[in-house]
């Protein structure tokens, strides 16, 4: 059948495929709270300018915290043709307290109704993730405090390149995390604006209060304009954005703890928790939860893209197209709060076999940056001349096949260039290179416990 609430204009019912394409009410029901939290706003603030009366609109704010109760409880019957939650409310609401529950339509459309529930899911939505990003930086920083002279090999082109500690490389991912953090401060910030009272498209010929409901509702303050308020979806757009910079972020650490965990690294070993076995290799435990966080990572990506395209084609103001929103938002925020978790949970289990990764640190020549910096700053060579000599001493031990600088005597050293001398040794070992890495920001035990307690400070 059709819709009883808005059928004064049509004879004949909708097709059924019309009413299944146009029915939000299952994904709708993720936002029931703040629908009635909307309508209870609304209701307030028409009684309050004397657009419908007070005894009206009480019998309306109960007939709301009833509905609640029932949607609450899971109790609450749908209906296709009802299409969305806008019209549930409002028709159970008419079940319950009659014909004043028509009232409450006055002065507003669902084009801002449903503009406003879904920044005010959207900012709920934010303030929970921010909450699980906190305790990933939380445990990344216990984790960086307590490896914070833990040597291991940094990389670059997945090549050895200097030696670094664990607590340096834990401590990047948590300024990645204190900038998705601040992506989604912003993202809020900008959304905390009341759609409410934009109505249609045009505003409304009614003496409301846009400011109340916007108070009423913890906005900062109602939307400028009414074409935007009920037009535009970028708040969810930014969201999904910074959702898919901090999942790529979340997947780098994923890929990591992948490779780290496998037999030829043995960095760290998988907690059991967050590991599973082979259905025929029953040696295995595979690292199943950080492989999904970096394939959840796709979705998020997915998500952010379909909303992107949905909206770039609209003339202003509402289309239809706007109802196709929330799917994306769903999908990303529930793939991002279970990737999120996985992820907190993995550092905090995190078990590091720091002699692997010692091993590791010193091979492929990793201290021959340290070796150049010392012919610069010892023997008086400019940094290219100290480079090439270096270059010579590592062919010389590749050639001798020694897999370290440390590793050569002196005269195999002065046979490549005579005015290396015998202190040269105090900087060829992994923990003196990386305890020499004293500029700001670098990887020596004590900058990385700085920066630690500077992010505690100003994160958590
Ligand atoms: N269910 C709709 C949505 O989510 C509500 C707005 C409907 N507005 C309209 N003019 N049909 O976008």
């Amino acid at each position: 059948g059709r819709n009883p609430l808005i059928q004064g204009r049509f004879d004949g019912s909708p097709d059924s495929v019309m009413t299944a394409i146009n029915a939000s009410i299952d994904m709708d029901l993720r936002f029931w709270a703040e629908d009635i939290a909307g309508s209870k706003a609304h209701a307030r603030m028409l009684a309050k300018q004397g657009i419908i009366a007070a005894d009206s609109a009480e019998k309306i704010l109960a007939g709301l915290d009833t509905i609640a109760g029932e949607l609450a409880a899971g109790t609450f019957k749908t209906d296709p043709a009802l299409e969305d939650i806008h019209m549930h409310v409002e028709a159970r609401l008419a079940q319950l307290i009659g014909p004043e529950a028509g009232l409450l339509h006055t002065a507003r459309s669902r084009n801002d109704q449903v503009a406003t529930d879904f920044r005010l899911w959207v900012r709920n939505a934010i303030d929970r993730l921010d909450a699980e990003l906190a305790a990933f930086m939380a445990a990344l920083l216990d984790q960086a405090e307590a490896h914070a002279a833990t040597v291991m090999p940094g990389f670059t082109h997945l090549q050895t390149a200097q030696p670094v500690t664990l607590g340096h490389h834990l401590m990047a991912y948590v300024q990645m995390t204190a900038r998705d953090r601040g992506r989604l401060a912003d993202a809020r910030r900008r959304l905390n604006e009341s759609p409410l009272g934009a109505a249609a498209l045009a505003g409304t010929g009614f003496a409301i209060d846009r400011h109340a409901t916007a108070a009423d509702l913890g906005f900062d303050r109602p939307m400028a304009n009414a074409m935007d308020a009920v037009s535009d979806r970028d708040f969810a757009l930014e969201l999904l954005s910074a959702l898919a910079i901090a999942g790529g972020h979340l997947s780098r650490l994923a890929e990591e703890m992948v490779l780290w965990a496998s037999a030829p690294f043995s960095f760290i070993t998988l907690s059991e928790r967050f590991s599973t076995g082979s259905s025929i290799m029953p040696q295995k435990r595979n690292p199943d939860a950080a492989e999904l966080v970096r394939a959840k990572t796709g979705r998020l990506f997915g998500s952010l893209q379909a909303l992107l395209v949905a909206m770039k084609g609209l003339p202003l103001a509402y289309s239809k197209d706007m109802q196709e929103d929330k799917p994306p938002v769903f999908e990303a925020v529930d793939a991002f709060a279970l990737a999120i978790a996985a992820m907190t949970g993995q550092v905090r289990d995190l078990r590091v076999n720091p002699a692997r990764m010692r091993q590791e640190a010193g091979r492929g020549y990793s201290t021959a940056t340290d070796l150049a910096d010392w012919l610069v700053r010892e023997a008086g060579l400019t940094f290219r001349e100290a480079h090439h000599v270096t270059g010579r001493v590592v062919r010389l031990a590749e050639a001798e096949g020694l897999d370290s600088l440390a590793d050569l005597d002196l005269a195999a050293l002065q046979g490549v260039d005579a005015r290396i001398g015998p202190a040269v040794f105090d900087v060829l070992s992994v923990e003196a290179s990386v305890a020499s890495r004293q500029s700001l920001g670098g990887t020596a035990p004590e900058r990385v416990r700085e920066a630690a307690a500077a992010a505690r400070a100003a994160w958590l």
